[in-house]
């Protein structure tokens, strides 16, 4: 079976910055009590025009770029989201449109912050198995629509975003050496919208009870990421027989500092090998991995050979981690 790696990534991010202190004036909160309980100072928010599928295709158009392919030779397109444009048609199809990836097929995949770990993984069993060759995976959000802007203690987390990556064929020993999902479906209503699906269809009253929103208990999240994001990490590095001291970059889900310290105290990894961008950004659920990764990309912070972590949390309550080898050499068919 051919090995799978990532050969182009790619990313994009609305312009308009929300800082902290901008917060400020329309919740009750301080700078001081979201940078020391989150590490968030700013995240970028996408104006009420612009929905996920476009900063996903920003990114998606950014990540073929740069692994040089044309838009025809994608053969899927998985997009990642828990903010998808409609409930149907997915925004994978409509992101292939604009691309102009005409023989892609194309499906949305739906594990919250988890949903890219889940998406490279799913892709890259179409590509180790040989059904394709190259695969199009994009982690895109526009959290700032399902916010409740009342609610102090939720509205503070969250920013919007893209990042893609472009999987194909690597040489062997190299790309995704292993991975590990899981999910608790009992976990669910931690974190979750509560209607506009079949369970409580949208009316007049679900509006008016901010039910179209995201809804979280904190506490219990916080808990559960800093026990699942050490456990998932130590998981994988042994799975794929990968010591801690050999890991180059570790990447992880940016929802909080204090949820990566814990992890990263966990594994004990040093935190220089440690990638953070949530200061600026916030938590953008399926972004913040595949943002994360582009910008160390882009940075030089990973070179040929090196070994890469990245892993996540999210609604669902679900979790993952991959290790890879980098390489962005793909194998010429
Ligand atoms: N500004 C000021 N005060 C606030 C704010 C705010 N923005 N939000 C809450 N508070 C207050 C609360 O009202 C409470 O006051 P009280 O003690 O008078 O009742 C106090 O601060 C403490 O609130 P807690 O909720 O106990 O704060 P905690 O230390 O748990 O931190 C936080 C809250 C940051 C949300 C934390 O629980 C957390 O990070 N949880 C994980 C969240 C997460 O990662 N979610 C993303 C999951 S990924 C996905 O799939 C989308």
């Amino acid at each position: 079976m051919p090995c799978v790696g990532i050969t182009g990534t790619g990313s994009y991010l609305p312009e308009n910055v929300l800082t902290n202190a901008d917060l400020k004036k329309f919740v009750d909160t301080t700078d001081e009590w979201i940078t020391t309980r989150t590490g968030i100072r700013a995240r970028r928010i996408a104006p009420p025009d612009v929905p996920t599928s476009e900063l996903c295709y920003r990114a998606g158009l950014r990540a073929i770029e740069d692994a040089q392919i044309a838009p025809e030779e994608i053969e899927l397109i998985i997009v990642a989201t828990m903010t998808p444009d409609y409930a149907f048609p997915a925004t994978a199809c409509l992101v292939a449109d604009r691309l102009g990836a005409k023989n892609a097929a194309a499906f949305d995949l739906e594990a919250a912050c988890t949903g890219f770990i889940y998406a490279v993984v799913t892709a890259s069993q179409f590509v180790a198995t040989g059904m394709y060759k190259t695969v199009l995976v994009i982690g895109g959000e526009t959290m700032s629509k399902f916010l409740n802007w009342e609610d102090r203690s939720t509205c503070i987390l969250f920013g919007d975003g893209a990042g893609a990556a472009v999987l194909q064929p690597v040489k062997e020993g190299f790309g995704f050496l292993s991975f590990e999902l899981g999910a608790d479906g009992s976990g669910g209503k931690l974190l979750s919208q509560p209607a506009g699906g079949s369970k409580c269809p949208a009316s007049l009253e679900t509006v008016g009870k901010n039910l179209h929103t995201l809804q979280m208990e904190g506490k219990e999240v916080y808990k559960f990421a800093v026990r699942i994001m050490g456990d998932v990490s130590v998981k994988v590095l042994e799975k794929a027989g990968i010591k801690k001291e050999d890991v180059n970059l570790f990447i992880p889900h940016q929802a909080n500092t204090r949820i990566i310290d814990a992890a990263v105290k966990r594994l004990g990894i040093s935190p220089d090998k440690v990638v953070i961008n949530l200061d600026k950004y916030g938590n953008m659920s399926a972004a913040s991995v595949p943002v994360a990764l582009d910008e160390a990309v882009k940075k030089g912070q990973i070179s040929e050979g090196d070994v890469i972590v990245i892993v996540g949390f999210g609604a669902g309550l679900t979790w993952g981690a991959c290790v890879l080898r980098w390489t962005k050499v793909g194998l010429k068919a």
